[in-house]
């Protein structure tokens, strides 16, 4: 199977462009959607330094539930507009959250969790669901995160067939 080394480097930018290609070569020629976010949410946990949680909340009946992810267990439904990853669904916007305890109704699924970023999914304008990553430090996220991982979500969305999740 692959094997994917972690890298060492202070540069952003290069960080997430290595992390896109090994999604791609994780995702490229697999079909099944499951398969797909599990390996998505492992090579996160692999790659990413300072996390204690990584996956996704999947948009079905109009809430969030709790999809393939790494980490300690979660809560499996979350309504649009609650919590960071509400908020996000809710306003299809990355939230990049410097400290959760000063985020107004954040959920606290692992105590441990001192900052967090939530980029939505969005597939030809609809919310498929949201990438939540946590942090046990504060402002472990900034702007050069957002937009590595939007770009993560952006190969997510090129090559997943949505239509067979929900
Ligand atoms: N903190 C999130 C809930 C999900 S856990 O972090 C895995 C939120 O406020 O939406």
């Amino acid at each position: 199977m692959n094997d994917i080394k972690r890298i060492v480097t202070d540069d952003k930018e290069k960080f997430y462009n290595y992390m896109n290609l090994k999604l791609t070569g994780l995702i490229c020629e697999e079909p099944d959607w499951l398969a797909n976010l599990s390996n998505a949410s492992a090579l996160l946990w692999l790659l990413l330094d300072e996390i204690n949680w990584a996956g996704f909340y999947l948009y079905k009946n109009g809430e969030l539930v709790l999809g393939p992810f790494q980490g300690k267990p979660a809560c499996t439904h979350i309504a649009i507009g609650n919590g960071v990853c509400g908020t996000a669904a809710r306003d299809l916007e990355t939230q990049v959250v410097k400290d959760v305890h000063l985020f107004p109704g954040h959920i606290a699924c692992d105590a441990a969790s001192q900052s967090e970023i939530v980029v939505p999914i969005v597939h030809e304008g609809k919310l498929m669901g949201v990438l939540d990553i946590d942090s046990p430090i504060k402002e472990r996220f900034d702007e050069a995160d957002a937009k590595g991982l939007q770009k993560f979500v952006d190969t997510l969305n090129k090559y997943m067939d949505w239509s067979k999740i929900v």
